[in-house]
């Protein structure tokens, strides 16, 4: 026990001694702390028994121990009781408060029984100890200030002050202790949390209790705590960008990855496993063109993106994540839709004159032309212009509207029909071009006069001819078309003074046979002059004219006449020619005359 000394302290407990000295021969009480040396002299028995050392031997002084090991040994020359052997106070009486150990010591000559209680002191031998040298706590973060929490006591084999005095428990931040102090047995320790706990802050907290037993100095036993923070589900996820944007190119193909969004939640286990999806607003489905990966965020295109009918896509994510009750955030996902140049140019005609009339002057509208590509941007910039040489050319009106106008002199007889062909192109790269035929038909002006071949016509008729007989045709061309093209014929001119001509001739105004109404005689009229005039059916009329010089052939159709002095028809004339006359003498002229020509005035005589 604390008072005790360790070695050579021998405390006789004289009043237990006169007390057990009525029921017994004698009783001797010793002490001894435990654990003592061997050889330590627990007391002196020749002066307790009162028997003088060197009678000791005579009388044979013995001990006898019980049943229990012999700790005790006598040194017959000193007279004393000596520790013999180790003395363990706990092993000896253990759980019990206080330990004696009985001995009997025996002298004879005469026989006396002595009765030797040695009690056994404490000493400060063993430390306080828990059973687990550490423990695992499992508390929830939802857990409120206030819990407690039993812990294990610790234990301590030696007894009274050196048992068991107090706790400490190492500083720390949540929790305290707690000791609930109802005698040596009913003791308990709590761990009281002191204030709320987050997981997501520290998530264990390592605790040390440290167990002190009232020796001098203590001993101490230690535990450690572990108390592991149970999750709960208190955090939401949170994704990694609060607007995540991503620029697509349209015709995207299908199954192309094009970003993966990420929410992380700082709980733990399934409630930080997150499952991402779209969010469906209004009439706004993301997943018939989207495709979100439920475990991993990663988006990629499901459907036909096409700018043109879409240049952006406002999208709302969610996060949720698997705890339960779950907990869920909302993230925004911009896709921007890059155009591609996907869309050719368009020509248009919203309005078409056609036909254009041959006379139309360089600047009238024939077609209203209006070019569109869907595309956006420079994509959807357009230019456009007539190729090819025609005189038609496009003028800008506004934007991309247009109009063909004549760009040049028209004449229906040259092209009466053309093919504009409008190109359109548009500034994407590469660019995207397109073309468009616009007919153009041109319609007739009567802006050609007839036309005769020569400006001059000779045509021959034999004289007598009889009366109808065709003498010719006279033809005029007219590159005109349809009315301006049909062209009436008619006679011009007088035949002789006063006679006009068409009492001598006729003409058919359709086809511009002339036949003659009389017949002529060479001999009278050699040659005559007249017009025909051809005059179109256009408005206003066109009409010109041709010189006519009909030309009246000769016919054998008079006799030759011989003339005077033998002119007298049926008379003989006679000369009178000398006898004297000889060969080569000139008699007389004979003269002839035939009121025909050429050929058919050639004379030949004969007698
Ligand atoms: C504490 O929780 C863990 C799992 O987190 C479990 O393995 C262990 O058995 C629990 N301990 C106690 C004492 O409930
Ligand atoms: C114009 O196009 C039409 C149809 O393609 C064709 O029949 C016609 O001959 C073309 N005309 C000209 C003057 O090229
Ligand atoms: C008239 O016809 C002649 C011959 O057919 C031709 O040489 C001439 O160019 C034509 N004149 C006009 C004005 O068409
Ligand atoms: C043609 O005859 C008419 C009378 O029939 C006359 O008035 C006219 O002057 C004549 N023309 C010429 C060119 O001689
Ligand atoms: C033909 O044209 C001329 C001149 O334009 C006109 O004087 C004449 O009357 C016309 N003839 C016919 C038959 O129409
Ligand atoms: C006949 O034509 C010429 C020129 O082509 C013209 O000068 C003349 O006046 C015309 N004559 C008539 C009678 O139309």
């Amino acid at each position: 026990m604390g008072r005790g000394t360790i070695t050579g302290a021998i405390w006789i407990n004289i009043g237990a001694l006169l007390y057990f000295c009525g029921a017994c021969t004698a009783l001797l009480s010793f002490s001894v702390p435990e654990e003592v040396d061997k050889g330590t002299v627990v007391g002196n028995l020749a002066k307790h028994l009162q028997v003088a050392v060197s009678e000791l031997e005579r009388r044979d002084l013995r001990i006898v121990s019980g049943s229990f090991k012999k700790y005790f040994d006598l040194d017959l020359k000193a007279g004393t009781l000596y520790v013999c052997d180790r003395i363990d106070r706990e092993e000896l009486c253990p759980n019990s408060e206080k330990c004696f150990l009985n001995i009997e010591a025996m002298l004879s000559n005469p026989l006396h029984l002595h009765r030797i209680e040695v009690q056994i002191t404490d000493i400060n031998d063993n430390a306080p100890y828990f059973l687990e040298k550490e423990i695992n706590l499992n508390i929830s973060e939802s857990s409120s200030p206030g819990e407690r929490y039993l812990l294990p006591m610790a234990n301590d084999a030696d007894s009274g002050n050196n048992g068991v005095k107090s706790y400490k428990l190492s500083s720390n931040e949540y929790f305290l202790l707690d000791i609930q102090s109802g005698g040596q047995h009913s003791e308990s320790a709590e761990l009281v949390l002191q204030k709320s706990l987050d997981r997501e802050k520290n998530a264990a907290s390592h605790l040390t209790l440290v167990a002190f037993d009232g020796g001098k100095p203590a001993k101490t036993g230690t535990l450690k705590i572990t108390v592991h923070i149970m999750d709960t589900n208190d955090n939401a996820p949170v994704f990694s960008q609060s607007l995540y944007k991503v620029k697509v190119l349209e015709n995207t193909p299908l199954q192309t990855s094009i970003l993966t969004v990420s929410a992380e939640d700082s709980d733990e286990g399934i409630n930080s496993e997150i499952l991402y999806s779209f969010i469906r607003r209004g009439n706004i489905n993301p997943d018939a063109l989207f495709s979100i990966n439920p475990d991993t965020g990663e988006i990629t295109v499901i459907g036909q993106i096409d700018y043109e009918e879409t240049a952006a896509y406002d999208i709302r994510l969610q996060a949720r994540d698997k705890g339960s009750p779950s907990r869920s955030v909302h993230g925004k996902m911009l896709v921007e839709v890059i155009d591609i140049n996907d869309n050719i140019p368009e020509v248009v005609v919203t309005s078409l004159m056609s036909p254009v009339k041959e006379d139309a002057k360089t600047g009238t509208v024939v077609a209203l032309v209006t070019v569109t590509d869907k595309d956006g941007g420079k994509n959807g910039i357009t230019s456009a212009q007539v190729i090819g040489s025609v005189p038609f050319k496009l003028k800008l009106n506004y934007k991309n509207y247009y109009s063909l106008t004549v760009d040049g002199p028209l004449d229906r007889e040259s092209v009466s029909h053309y093919n504009v062909t409008i190109y359109a192109i548009d500034e994407g790269n590469p660019p995207l071009s397109s073309t468009n035929v616009i007919p153009v038909h041109i319609s007739d002006v009567n802006d050609n006069a007839p036309n005769f071949s020569d400006s001059v016509v000779n045509v021959y008729v034999k004289e007598n001819s009889a009366v109808g007989t065709n003498i010719g045709i006279i033809m005029a061309q007219d590159p005109d078309e349809a009315e301006n093209a049909k062209i009436m014929y008619s006679l011009l001119g007088n035949f002789s003074k006063n006679i006009p001509i068409s009492s001598v001739l006729n003409i058919n105004s359709q086809t511009g046979e002339i036949i003659c109404l009389e017949s002529f005689n060479y001999e009278e009229l050699k040659t005559f002059q007249f017009k025909v005039q051809a005059n179109d059916s256009g408005v206003p009329q066109q009409s010109s004219n041709v010189t006519v010089n009909v030309l009246i052939l000769d016919e054998n159709d008079n006799n030759p006449t011989i003339l005077a002095p033998y002119s007298e028809h049926g008379s003989v004339n006679s000369e009178t020619i000398p006898y004297s006359a000889e060969a080569g003498y000139f008699v007389a002229k004979i003269r002839a005359v035939d009121a025909d020509s050429g050929y058919n005035a050639l004379l030949s005589y004969h007698l």
